[in-house]
């Protein structure tokens, strides 16, 4: 790892964050604290790691089980735990079922189209009940999917999203949604990796005002996944407006299936939930890592939704009443855990928006929070900051309270932290910093907010359960307040992912490699689980986190592994090396630079850099379309031929390059600079 670390770039964001100065405690207000779900403060007693594992039961009651677990970590299989063994429960029950009784009538989903003329759609928990079950038939009786199968799912911000999740989770079928914005091919590779034989997508949806046409990357995908080995040979096809078809992709006989004309054969049928097991795995969630294959992390049913459940309830403080907006996207994490199974099995009413947040103006977000009177908001730093720059004055103007708000997913600034406090907070509302990843399910650090002050720029210490420690690359904590090294997390706990799917070495090596001393060992005490993010604690036990220690990129909030676009980019003919780093943005927090050597011969032209620009788009996504590619003559190299990303992130940041003698080819980093620096 301290040797992986050289190649890491010197512009990482633990250089930015490590130089925020320390800053003063914000404080919940009184009444924030009389309606808090969790104001105990024995709770971090109860949750100290002398009671591990046992006081994950408190998080297991809130679900409702159809058989209660025999033990409650079984680590025989360390470090693949599995959680309230022997328990069995269906996560759509939980989710649907049990709120009928005291809640059919409450909106379970406001779905907010782009389109601000057409209505908001106001889903009831007996509406969702009704919609998953008939779908849920479909997928067994038309699509011929049962418990244990991989399903891949493509879709954008619908209401229709979380009913498909949802009924793939009454049958145990494990679903494994992609990101609507991401491509074809990225779908393709998800496809291979889980085997899916069937594909769900969307038509049509809004974006910043264009309709649009979706259906198109399904036939792509599967054509990729067909190339390698994976055939698909169902294609379920929800449409934008049900009825109507608003693609222009031909649908394929046989094959497609528009689900909202088939659902009519569905009428008034209800499935039996499946009862799972609590460590059956409930879906795939794929990441980026620090090779070019996305890494299927593999979450359970019974441990990923108590902890996501008790999540929501004492760190997102959701109560039932309450009108909850996350307004992350489902096909990431943070939409799984906290627009669908956390809020959804509290019986909230969660917000889904198809849209984009600063469209078609700066108050749009406003407007929704005002109209449907949302007081709970949840976001990342790079929209805080786009809403901040394009509209610092518009919260003012329109009539909402939040009690509670989050921010998620990458450092954010103080200054950004206090915009949010009092401008789109009003001064009103308590903010939490939740630091977390696709792979631990829920949070690892956050302040409780009934209990713990808030820090603008600190996460906050371990949310209760949860016992970070800082390790240097040798292996010895770091005690000492204020310097950085490698966050780890001493315990496993329930949401934590089981495995990457397939592939159980390389999550060992991944995740627990580093400090794991004794392969053999059964005891969870041995295996520390790796971030990959640098943090430093201060003398409170506040974590800050700095940022990736290793090759991933964090744009928008949004994970790009360096090597998956590099790659990307080496499929164009003419291309021999690359190289990526990222550059600081001031609203998308990251962005990557492209840096290409090309084959002997071969002319640099601008024509060339955009065909590898759309190369990268074509096989990732447009958000991981380079800030610029760079044509260079050569890469700076070591003597032994690595390529110094380092030199490349210093140039393309405009920082010191610092001493480049010792390159082998030391004159291409002024040649490079002239380059970047015209
Ligand atoms: C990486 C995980 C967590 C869901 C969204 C992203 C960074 C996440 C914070 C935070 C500073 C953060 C870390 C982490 N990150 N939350 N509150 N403060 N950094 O999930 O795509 O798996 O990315 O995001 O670097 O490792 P993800």
């Amino acid at each position: 790892m301290s040797k992986k670390q050289d190649e890491v770039v010197e512009t990482t964001e633990a250089q930015i964050a490590v130089h925020w100065k320390e800053e003063d405690y914000y404080y919940p207000s009184t009444k924030f604290i009389a309606q808090a779900n969790l104001t105990d403060e024995g709770i971090f007693d109860r949750f100290s790691l002398d009671n591990f594992p046992d006081y994950y039961t408190e998080f297991a009651e809130l679900l409702t089980w159809y058989k209660y677990w025999d033990e409650v970590l079984d680590s025989s299989d360390a470090p693949c735990y599995k959680w309230f063994k022997g328990g069995k429960l269906n996560a759509s029950y939980n989710c649907i079922d049990r709120h009928l009784k005291d809640n059919k009538n409450k909106t379970a989903i406001h779905f907010v189209p782009e389109l601000e003329e057409e209505n908001v759609q106001h889903i009831t928990y007996q509406e969702l009940y009704v919609r998953v079950n008939e779908f849920a038939a479909l997928l067994r009786d038309t699509a011929k999917l049962k418990r244990g199968d991989r399903v891949t799912i493509h879709m954008p911000m619908s209401a229709e999203l979380p009913i498909t999740m949802l009924a793939c989770a009454r049958l145990g079928v494990i679903h494994s949604v992609v990101f609507g914005g991401f491509s074809a091919s990225a779908s393709a590779d998800r496809i291979v990796d889980s085997q899916s034989r069937v594909l769900i997508v969307t038509d049509a949806y809004y974006r910043a005002g264009k309709l649009l046409n979706h259906k198109f990357n399904a036939d792509e995908a599967v054509q990729i996944a067909e190339e390698q080995g994976q055939t698909v040979d169902t294609v379920l096809v929800w449409q934008r407006y049900p009825g109507k078809y608003s693609s222009d992709t031909p649908m394929v006989e046989g094959r497609d299936i528009f689900v909202n004309e088939k659902l009519k054969d569905y009428y008034g049928a209800r499935v039996e939930p499946e009862q799972m097991l609590s460590e059956d795995p409930l879906f795939l969630m794929y990441t980026s890592g620090t090779t070019g294959k996305p890494k299927g992390c593999q979450h359970g049913t019974g441990g990923y939704l108590a902890y996501v459940t008790a999540m929501s309830k004492y760190i997102q403080d959701i109560h039932p009443e309450d009108v909850y907006w996350c307004m992350a996207d489902i096909g990431w994490i943070t939409g799984h855990s906290f627009i669908v199974y956390g809020p959804l099995a509290l019986c909230a009413s969660s917000v889904i928006f198809e849209g984009v947040p600063t469209y078609p103006d700066a108050g749009r977000s406003w407007r929704i929070a005002q109209e449907l009177d949302v007081n709970i908001f949840h976001t990342a730093p790079t929209a805080i900051r786009a809403l901040r720059k394009l509209g610092p004055d518009e919260p003012a103007k329109y009539n909402y309270h939040f009690k509670h708000m989050t921010t998620v997913g990458e450092p954010i600034e103080p200054a950004v932290w206090k915009w949010y406090e009092s401008a789109v907070g009003k001064g009103e509302a308590i903010i939490v910093d939740t630091y977390w990843q696709t792979e631990t399910g829920g949070f690892l650090c956050s302040t409780v907010p009934g209990l713990n002050p808030m820090k603008p720029g600190s996460a906050g210490p371990g949310v209760p359960g949860i016992h970070p420690i800082i390790y240097d690359d040798e292996g010895h904590e770091v005690e000492k307040p204020g310097i950085a090294g490698n966050i780890c997390i001493q315990n496993p706990w329930p949401g934590m992912f089981q495995t990457i799917w397939g592939d159980r070495d390389r999550f060992v090596d991944t995740y627990f490699g580093m400090y794991n001393t004794k392969p053999d060992s059964k005891d969870w005490k041995d295996w520390p689980y790796l971030t990959g993010d640098a943090a430093t604690m201060s003398e409170d036990g506040y974590y800050r986190v700095l940022g990736r220690i290793d090759d991933v990129i964090n744009v928008s909030g949004h994970r790009l592994g360096t090597k998956e676009i590099e790659s990307a980019s080496l499929v164009v003919e003419e291309v021999a090396e690359a190289a990526v780093v990222p550059v600081n943005h001031e609203i998308k927090g990251k962005e990557p630079d492209l840096y290409i050597a090309l084959k002997p011969g071969i002319d640099a032209t601008d024509e060339l850099a955009a065909k590898i620009s759309e190369a990268v788009c074509e096989q990732i996504g447009k958000i991981a379309r380079p800030r610029k590619v760079w044509l260079v003559p050569d890469m700076p190299k070591t003597r032994s031929g690595k390529i110094m990303r380092r030199v490349l992130g210093a140039i393309s940041n405009k920082g010191d390059v610092g001493n480049v003698m010792t390159l082998a080819n030391p004159e291409v980093v002024e040649e490079i600079k002239n380059m970047v620096e015209k």
